[in-house]
């Protein structure tokens, strides 16, 4: 029997972009409340709707619905950045129901400039950071000294807090940096002044949270980032400092495990990543160039070009079970269309022998060749065609597109409950009712 349930998770299973965002507002249609618990603006989501491309940093993707959006605890803001999308929605005429937990912690232009230096400084280790800080930041709340949006809205708090740690870290930027300059004062003021405008939005968001899932209000829970860039589970030290996977989402809201209803993959028809750090299915030729331009796959935030090649189910499994994925949607089908053959990566070979399990040291998964099974591609559609083959269902679908999807399905063991086959919210099918 179906457990009724009033909350659900949005966590992306491979290394980010796969289409969170999307799905995320599409589910927010049936929901009250949308809820970022981990990352900061280093996460760009990106949602087309009302004939408008919205691209997001650190609102939730509830935004243009108009729900009520809340940055959890687990988040790491740059005021600046926040207060910008704030503006930006108000512009385009959206009411902006913003609840900032006043525990989350803050990023300063110290964080930053230690992005990059600390990047510089390791050489092939780095992880090819989006260097907005979120490193170092995180490193401060582990190191308990970071400062939080309480501490940000009251200067009488702040002064004294933000002092100490602006001058152990400016002595540690001089150390890489020896020309780094910036004084404290006028950056107190700056971030004093930023710290009163984001005052209307703080609140104690665990107990708000808690409070309204207790009530029945709807909930969805959108990750940043994907699981093999988890600080814990991803491939260290080449992913980033917070648990984008759902093991992140009751340490970054307050929202214990047992009210979390359920949890959903969302996996995308083919792998992309950006920044560092090898991937067995990568692809240097042709076949990744138009995979590229067919997905736009540049990245979100930074525009750098992101690295694809063919879908992992291997990886993926890992993140179904770290994650305890109960469903997936698949993402990005129509931008794989005049690609022949299509291959799916079902496991790993290191020295001969076939994996059991997915190695999560990177030095050993650079050591790693797919095992492939190929599938016959799909011709390509402009993408109105694609969104009315989503709108007819998906019956009306290319019959080796359907070969794909049930062998994704067959391979994982697990149902598929979207596909997406454009970035429109509308160029969706549900396939289980019963999802949300
Ligand atoms: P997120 O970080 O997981 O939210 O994903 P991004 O927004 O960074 O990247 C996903 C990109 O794919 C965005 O440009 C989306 O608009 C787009 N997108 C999402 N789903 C689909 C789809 O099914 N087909 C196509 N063609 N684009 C999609
Ligand atoms: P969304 O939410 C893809 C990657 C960076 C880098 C590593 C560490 O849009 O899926 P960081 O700035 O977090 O210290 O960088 O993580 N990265 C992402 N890659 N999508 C993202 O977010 C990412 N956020 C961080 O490229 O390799
Ligand atoms: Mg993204």
């Amino acid at each position: 029997m179906n457990k009724k349930i009033n909350t659900i998770a949005v966590c992306g299973l491979s290394w980010g972009d796969e289409g969170k965002g999307k799905i995320t507002d599409y589910l927010a249609q049936k929901s009250d409340i949308v809820v970022r618990y981990n990352g900061g603006n280093n996460a760009g989501h990106t949602i087309n709707a009302n004939g408008i491309k919205y691209k997001f940093k650190l609102i939730p993707s509830g935004a243009p619905l108009e729900k009520e959006c809340v940055i959890g605890n687990g988040c790491v803001v740059d005021p600046k950045v926040l207060l910008e999308e704030i503006n930006n929605l108000k512009k385009l005429g959206i009411n902006v129901n913003l609840k900032l937990s006043s525990t989350a912690h803050v990023i300063f232009p110290f964080h930053i400039a230690l992005d990059g230096l600390e990047e510089k400084s390791k050489g092939e280790y780095k992880a090819g950071t989006t260097k907005r800080g979120i490193g170092p930041a995180y490193s401060d709340k582990a190191g308990r000294w970071g400062i939080r949006i309480f501490d940000l809205i009251q200067p009488e708090i702040l002064k004294p807090k933000l002092e100490k740690l602006f001058r152990i870290k400016k002595k540690l930027i001089q150390t890489y940096d020896p020309s780094w300059n910036m004084d404290f004062e006028p950056m107190f003021e700056e971030y004093a002044s930023l710290g009163e405008k984001l005052k209307p939005y703080v609140t104690d968001t665990a107990y708000y949270l808690n409070k309204e899932i207790d009530s029945g209000k709807r909930v969805v829970f959108e990750g940043a980032q994907g699981n093999l860039l988890c600080i814990d589970h991803g491939m260290y030290p080449y992913g980033t400092s917070s648990n984008p996977n759902a093991l992140g989402i009751s340490a970054g809201t307050g929202i214990p495990p047992k009210k979390i209803g359920k949890i959903v993959g969302i996996v995308k028809a083919y792998t992309s990543r950006v920044g560092e750090g090898k991937f067995p299915t990568e692809l240097f030729n042709d076949t990744a160039d138009q995979i590229r331009e067919q997905g736009h796959e540049y990245g979100t935030v930074t525009g750098r070009p992101r690295r694809v090649g063919w879908i992992d189910l291997f990886n993926i499994k890992y993140g179904i079970m770290i994650n305890g994925i109960e469903t997936v949607v698949i993402t990005l089908l129509d931008a794989l269309h005049g690609i022949n053959p299509i291959k799916m990566c079902i496991g790993y070979e290191l020295d001969g022998k076939r994996l059991e399990s997915w190695p999560i040291q990177h030095e050993i998964i650079e050591k790693c060749k797919p095992i492939y099974r190929e599938f016959e591609g799909w011709k390509k559609l402009t993408s109105n065609e694609w969104s009315e083959l989503a709108n007819q269902g998906y019956d009306s679908l290319p019959e080796t597109m359907k070969k794909y999807l049930q062998a994704i399905k067959e391979e994982l063991k697990i149902d598929i409950a979207m596909i997406s086959l454009g970035p429109n919210r509308n160029d969706t099918i549900l396939l289980d009712n019963e999802l949300f």
